[in-house]
């Protein structure tokens, strides 16, 4: 009998071990951006099972895409739908198109794929000064047209409407957070946004860049850039800022309590770190970056003003080698996996937690087009091939102070030459440069240092029939493991009631 209860207190205490595991699991979760601006992109599926082996229950996407909406049904994985800019003034003036959209892009995926959309993102950044007021007039009515969309198809409680906004529609004339406040030119519609947002239950979505601030100013003091800086702290009356993003935050939070707002929830809708294309884009400033920011998620730290955690949706999954250059080079380089889902750096995920590479990719050939011995940089034509070469395939890793920003001539060459002819798939005649090249099989890229020269990903190959993750099947897993315990529970009170 002795034994019998020693057996069931020990299988009792095991349970209990594997229990707390599985409710510590259900708690961490990340958010991510999940951009495809890509020549190669990898397949939904094996970027929904990199997400879900990652700890990402949350997604972030510009617009609706087809592929990605369907390969997120039944994911588990909760979906916030953006909708571009270019589709406001549309949206804006005709709610009949709003109601379009919503059946299209959100009922349908609900009811028939089963995907968990629980936000529209309406527009994306559409009040950056850049755009010079281009989408300003839209935006309230088009996110007045999409909720009354929502709510005509039943959905106003499940789906939530939002605006992603950049954080230059706040500022602060004293410089510091306690000074905050909208845009002038940009307050009315704020103000007439946030009130409806209010009313409907919606958050308020804000990017938040600190890598933006300090590769725009030379004079940005680098270490408040980074979550465990040594710069000297920003003293603003009784709370001592020592980072960029949560004084930055609080400059927002400060923004929203003046104009009664105090307890609008909000959202960072992209926050993150570039591996490459800019000095200060590399893969040390980006570890450390993302490391503070996934240890402040996973601690659910807030800001001193707003001690509660946002939902932090981190920029982005995975690099796009396709994505406008407009803001930098680094634009591509975003991602916390490369674009082949491999990992850049390693990054504790909380919980003995790493990070996990992308299953299931395939590859093209390793082989690579570099220029051939026997050609010459002073070839007429030489400038003019790369040239050519760059026009069509990223060559964003060979701007100064990027990962191949220190390669000769020859190097370089080689390099855009390679980018081209992975970027066409290897197609033989995709290396031919007027004779300058040729296509080698040993790895041209330089032994030290992170000048990478690719393979791509081979669209053709690959495994697209979507596999049950470790996550899911550890899910499934512990709800065995709940119920075997409460059935060993009752078994136990009884054995030693008895
Ligand atoms: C649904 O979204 C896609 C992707 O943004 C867009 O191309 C399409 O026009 C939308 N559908 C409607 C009815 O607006
Ligand atoms: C927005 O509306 C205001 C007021 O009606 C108008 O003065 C302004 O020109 C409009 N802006 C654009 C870009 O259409
Ligand atoms: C390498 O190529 C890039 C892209 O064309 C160019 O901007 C850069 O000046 C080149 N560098 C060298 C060393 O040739
Ligand atoms: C996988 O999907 C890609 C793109 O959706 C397609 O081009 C390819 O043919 C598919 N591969 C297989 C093996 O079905």
């Amino acid at each position: 009998m002795a034994l019998f209860n020693q057996q069931y207190a020990t299988c009792f205490l095991l349970s209990l071990c594997i229990l707390s595991q599985c409710l510590t699991e259900g708690v961490i979760g990340f958010a991510c951006n999940w951009g495809t601006r890509s020549t190669h992109p990898l397949t939904p599926q094996i970027v929904v099972r990199l997400m879900k082996d990652n700890g990402f229950n949350k997604v972030k996407l510009f617009e609706a895409d087809p592929g990605a909406l369907k390969a997120l049904g039944r994911s588990g994985i909760q979906v916030m739908v953006g909708i571009p800019n270019d589709m406001l003034d549309s949206l804006a003036s005709n709610v009949n198109a709003a109601i379009a959209w919503v059946t299209q892009n959100v009922s349908t995926y609900i009811s028939k794929n089963g995907v968990d959309i629980r936000y529209v993102a309406v527009g994306n950044e559409a009040f950056l000064k850049t755009y010079n007021g281009r989408f300003v007039n839209a935006t309230f009515p088009a996110i007045q047209n999409i909720q009354a969309a929502l709510i005509k198809a039943g959905l106003g409680r499940q789906v939530k409407v939002t605006t992603p906004l950049n954080a230059d529609v706040y500022q602060s004339d004293s410089g510091l957070p306690s000074g905050g406040n909208f845009r002038p030119d940009i307050q009315d519609q704020m103000i007439n946004i946030i009130k409806f947002l209010r009313q409907n239950g919606g958050p308020l979505t804000f990017n938040i860049y600190p890598f933006l601030s300090m590769d725009a100013d030379p004079n940005f003091p680098k270490e408040f850039a980074f979550f465990d800086g040594s710069a000297s702290p920003v003293v603003d009356g009784s709370i001592t800022y020592t980072n960029v993003f949560d004084a930055n935050f609080d400059t927002l939070v400060s923004a929203l309590e003046k104009n009664g707002f105090s307890s609008m929830p909000i959202i960072v809708g992209e926050v993150g770190w570039p591996t490459d294309g800019s000095a200060n884009a590399n893969i040390k400033n980006a570890q450390r970056f993302n490391q503070g920011l996934f240890d402040r998620i996973v601690k659910k730290q807030g800001t001193p003003k707003r001690t509660t955690a946002p939902d932090i949706y981190v920029f982005g999954l995975i690099d796009e080698d396709a994505k406008s250059i407009e803001p930098g080079p680094f634009e591509r380089h975003w991602g916390v996996f490369n674009f082949d889902g491999s990992i850049k750096y390693p990054l504790n995920l909380g919980g003995g937690k790493s990070l996990v590479a992308a299953k299931g990719v395939k590859y093209l050939p390793k082989q690579w087009c570099v220029m051939s011995n026997q050609a010459n940089p002073t070839d007429p034509s030489f400038a003019d091939s790369i040239s050519k070469a760059c026009t069509y395939a990223d060559c964003t890793s060979l701007s100064p102070g990027a990962s191949c920003g220190n390669l000769d001539p020859k190097g370089n060459a080689s390099y855009a030459f390679n980018m081209y002819y992975q970027t066409m798939d290897q197609r033989k005649d995709a290396c031919n440069f007027n004779g300058l090249s040729a296509i080698t099989t040993i790895n041209p890229s330089p032994p030290q240092g992170s000048c990478k020269f690719e393979i791509m990903i081979d669209l053709g190959k690959h495994e697209n029939k979507s596999t049950t993750s470790f996550a899911a099947s550890m899910k499934g897993t512990c709800s065995m493991v709940m119920l075997v315990l409460s059935f060993m529970f009752t078994m136990l009170v009884s054995i030693i009631s008895a």
